[in-house]
């Protein structure tokens, strides 16, 4: 799904977010286990600022196990619980509740100072789109849940997915703005496919990803293409064009070609578990 957004987009999205934290305990963000930075909003931290938070590295099967434990580090140490995550499998899926129940313990144990007993833990899922928030929830939720509220004769509320005796999701999650102003934000959101390629330059796009390739993924290129890293990544898409047989009409390369290939390769996970951006930066 692509998303255009306009600033009356995002006043009322921001808006919506801010009556939806009165609701809730904890704060469960999405992000892109390939673009960590570039996948967030950090408005959230403004917006969920005394919430529990959790931040899923979601996509992670097609991240660098590495940087995906840099990254970890990194959340972890601005407070945050992380959990890696395969959203579409059930791999990561089962310790989930526990780091839910975790990142919760302040507020179950000031309940429990109140004499409030199990009252369940409310918690809302938000991200950027694209980063798997449905099919998290769908994986999440799975057939057992309930839905509660917003039953005929009920007061008309949100509906709350019962996950388990502890636990209640928001049912639809907060759609969070990526922060386009930076080029470079909006360029790996293009790379992981999140922004329509028709309104990208595709070749400036893969002269980016090659350029971080040669750099950061040493030998993934001359393995996969069987081209000489040693070249400038204009010269390496030329290279791979006539590898991969990108030619026009009267035998030129087809440079956008061999360029919409390489994405594709990178976009399917045929060019191996890359992780486009590192905390260090
Ligand atoms: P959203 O609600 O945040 O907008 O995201 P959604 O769940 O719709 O997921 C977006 C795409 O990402 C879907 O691909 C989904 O299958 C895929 N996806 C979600 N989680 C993971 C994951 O952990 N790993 C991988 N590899 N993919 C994941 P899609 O249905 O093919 O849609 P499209 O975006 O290709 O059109």
């Amino acid at each position: 799904m692509h998303f255009q957004w306009y600033p009356g987009h995002m006043t009322k999205a921001k808006r919506q977010m801010q009556e939806d934290m009165k609701l809730i305990d904890l704060v469960i963000e999405l992000v892109d286990a390939r673009i960590p930075f570039s996948s967030r909003n950090p408005d959230i931290d403004e917006l969920a600022k005394q919430k529990a938070r959790l931040i899923l590295m979601n996509k992670a099967d097609l991240a660098n196990e590495d940087q995906t434990a840099a990254w970890t580090t990194y959340f972890k140490k601005q407070g945050c619980y992380v959990v890696k995550l395969d959203a579409r499998t059930r791999t990561g899926m089962k310790n989930i509740n526990d780091v839910v129940m975790e990142a919760c313990k302040e507020k179950i144990e000031r309940d429990r100072r109140r004499g409030i007993k199990n009252r369940p833990v409310r918690a809302m899922v938000v991200g950027i789109p694209n980063v798997g928030k449905s099919t998290f929830i769908n994986t999440y939720a799975g057939k057992a849940c309930t839905k509660t509220g917003n039953r005929p004769g009920v007061t008309k509320g949100k509906q709350w997915i019962r996950l388990n005796k502890n636990v209640e999701l928001l049912d639809t999650p907060g759609i969070l703005w990526p922060k386009f102003e930076d080029q470079r934000v909006g360029l790996l959101l293009a790379l992981i496919g999140s922004i329509k390629d028709e309104i990208l330059n595709i070749d400036e796009l893969s002269l980016e990803l090659i350029s971080i390739l040669k750099e950061k993924y040493a030998g993934v290129l001359l393995e996969r293409y069987q081209v000489s890293e040693e070249q400038t990544p204009a010269e390496i898409l030329g290279e791979i064009a006539k590898k991969r047989n990108c030619v026009k009409k009267g035998n030129e390369l087809d440079y956008s070609k061999a360029a919409a290939l390489v994405i594709e390769e990178f976009r399917s996970g045929r060019l191996g578990k890359i992780t486009l951006e590192f905390p260090a930066e």
